[in-house]
């Protein structure tokens, strides 16, 4: 199993030998590897079981190192950096020959992320290279926000987790690009799009579709739980289900159901307060998914902030 700890030297030196190693940000922990090594890179879609046709996000702690890695930094992309990195965002940008193809799966741009968690920007300050690092879930599975979920599903993989607690984000950075000075979002994410409006004007979404060649992770299903997972009007929903001697799973922005055992409900967020339902979003879903039921019933949030972003979550874990 790996070993969960707070040892930056340590990461570095793994990280430095092209080992993996399991990184904390904001938003969801991370299978972090040396991006600039193919090899380290390949070990990142094996350990994930992940298809090679869906490219990583490289994540680095400055500007200037960024420099060396893409071609140029457009003008209004520049604002959205300036602004909120570190942050919950991820930029696409025109790559340097030296990224290797495995990591963009051959796109002619890369996805750049500075993250903001001290312990992980400490590790990054002492490093040379980029850190790819896609979510540390397997491939299609809940994104993790706890060290003890990297280790419960990667941890006879890989050697080290650095310890960051609990992500205070809890949804991964929202995707932002740019073609022919049209903004696009490619994935929802922490970063709230009226936030990115408000700087450089109208964008368009573009987060659908299995076949979208500019974004080929955002999969029609993904962070889903193993049991089957609805989403609707928990009302109807529990109601059609009750007669039917099935063990239900309820995921609720605020309410609690009388009638259902208490133990097999999980509130988002008592407030209503969507950036705490983030937070407790994947945390809530796997400890759903760990217990003893038939299903899960879910609702959707308020379709507004970070409400969006949960809802492209629900969305995606819903479909099969
Ligand atoms: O918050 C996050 O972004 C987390 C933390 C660890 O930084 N990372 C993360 O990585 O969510 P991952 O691999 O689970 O999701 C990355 C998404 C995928 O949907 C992928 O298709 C898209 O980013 N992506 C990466 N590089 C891309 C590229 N060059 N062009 C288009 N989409 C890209
Ligand atoms: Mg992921």
């Amino acid at each position: 199993m790996a070993e969960i700890g707070k040892d930056i030297i340590r990461a570095k030196s793994l990280l430095e030998a092209g080992k993996l190693v399991g990184i904390p940000t904001e938003t969801v922990y991370g299978l972090a590897g040396n991006a600039l090594n193919p090899d380290a890179v390949a070990s990142i879609f094996e350990t994930k079981k992940r298809p090679s046709f869906d490219p990583l996000i490289i994540h680095s702690d400055s500007m200037e190192k960024i420099k060396r890695w893409v071609l140029e930094i457009p003008e209004k992309l520049k604002i959205l950096a300036d602004e909120f990195w570190p942050g919950p965002l991820t930029l696409l940008l025109p790559r340097e020959a030296i990224v290797p193809d495995l990591v963009t799966s051959g796109l002619d741009r890369v996805a750049v992320r500075i993250l903001s968690h001290p312990l992980t920007l400490e590790l990054l300050k002492s490093l040379e290279f980029p850190l790819a690092a896609p979510s540390a879930n397997p491939f299609g599975y809940i994104s993790p926000t706890r060290p003890e979920h990297v280790q419960k599903q990667l941890g006879d993989q890989i050697p080290y987790i650095l310890d960051g607690g609990a992500c205070k984000v809890g949804l991964e950075s929202t995707i932002v690009g740019i073609e022919d000075e049209q903004i696009f979002i490619y994935r929802l994410g922490g970063l709230d799009v009226r936030e990115i409006e408000a700087l450089v004007g109208p964008v368009q979404i573009k987060t659908h579709s299995s076949s979208n060649p500019a974004a080929p992770g955002l999969l029609e299903s993904h962070y889903a739980p193993t049991k089957p997972f609805i989403l609707g009007d928990l009302d109807q929903l529990i109601q059609d289900h009750q007669n039917k001697k099935v063990r239900m799973g309820i995921l609720s922005l605020q309410r609690t159901f009388s009638n259902l055992p208490i133990e097999s409900q999980m509130i988002l967020s008592e407030k209503g307060d969507l950036k705490e339902a983030a937070q407790n979003l994947f945390a809530a879903m796997r400890a759903l998914d760990e217990q003893d039921l038939d299903l899960i019933l879910a609702e959707r949030m308020p379709d507004h902030g970070l409400g969006k972003a949960i809802n492209d979550r629900l969305n995606r874990a819903a479909a099969k």
